[in-house]
């Protein structure tokens, strides 16, 4: 089963992700976390796109396609979740292509619906933990009391460098304008379901499950 996460920043994709990876053996896609890494690693490319993120704005989509197509060539296990991806109208005829080269499907496409105040709020309370990449936050999910990853006991976390109120503005623009209009493409493709992304964590997931079966 093949499915795309689909809402704008801090909507809970990566939260949801971790669930469906666990629980479903899914392998989770994320061109953010695949771009943060290649800036860790220090590649050139990485280093190239750096500030286009820290800034809030989309990277081209040859970069990002480029990232995807190399990881649908590997092991599939239980299928891919598509995380922020894909993120323009390009983007996304670009991966029903490369789906189709793999004899593989596109199964739902699922919009977490949120509303942008409460966004605000989420994105500048976030920290990943360095060791596993379990999210956190300060208000909703706050890093245990002995300063130990929930998930994996590791005690380094960071927070990203597009993750204050400027760059949020940024990326919210990105997404009314470039990535939005996917809902319409995939209500008309019969694909969409919604969710309201704005319930508990774990109402949501099972959201979730109730539309994946
Ligand atoms: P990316 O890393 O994809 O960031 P994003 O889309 O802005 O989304 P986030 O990761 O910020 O949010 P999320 O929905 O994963 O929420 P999370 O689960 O963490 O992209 C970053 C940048 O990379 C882009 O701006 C762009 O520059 C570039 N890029 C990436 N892909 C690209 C592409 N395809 N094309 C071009 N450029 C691309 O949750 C957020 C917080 O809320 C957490 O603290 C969490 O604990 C909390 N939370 C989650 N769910 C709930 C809930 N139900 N209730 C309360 N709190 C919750
Ligand atoms: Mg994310």
């Amino acid at each position: 089963m093949n499915i795309i996460l689909l809402g704008p920043p801090g909507a809970g994709k990566g939260t949801q992700a971790r669930f469906l990876c666990e629980e479903r053996d899914m392998i989770q896609l994320s061109t953010g976390d695949m771009l943060r890494d290649a800036k860790e690693s220090g590649t050139e490319m990485g280093n190239r796109v750096a500030e286009v993120m820290a800034r809030g704005e989309l990277v081209t989509d040859d970069i990002v396609i480029g990232l995807i197509r190399e990881k649908l060539e590997g092991d599939k296990k239980g299928g891919f979740i598509f995380d922020g991806f894909p993120r323009t109208l390009a983007q996304a005829d670009a991966l029903a292509d490369l789906l189709a080269e793999e004899g593989e499907t596109l199964d739902a496409v699922i919009e977490m619906r949120v509303d942008d105040e409460a966004l605000v709020a989420r994105i500048t309370a976030r920290s990943t933990c360095a060791t596993c990449g379990e999210v956190h936050n300060d208000n909703t999910k706050p890093i245990p009391e002995d300063g130990k990853c929930a998930h994996c006991g590791g005690t380094e976390f960071k927070r990203r460098a597009d993750d204050n109120e400027d760059s949020l503005k940024q990326r919210l623009m990105e997404y009314y304008k470039k990535t939005s209009p996917l809902i319409g493409y995939y209500y008309a493709k019969d694909q969409l379901s919604v969710v309201n992304g704005l319930g508990e964590i774990k109402d949501v997931k099972a959201e979730i499950d109730k539309v994946l079966g």
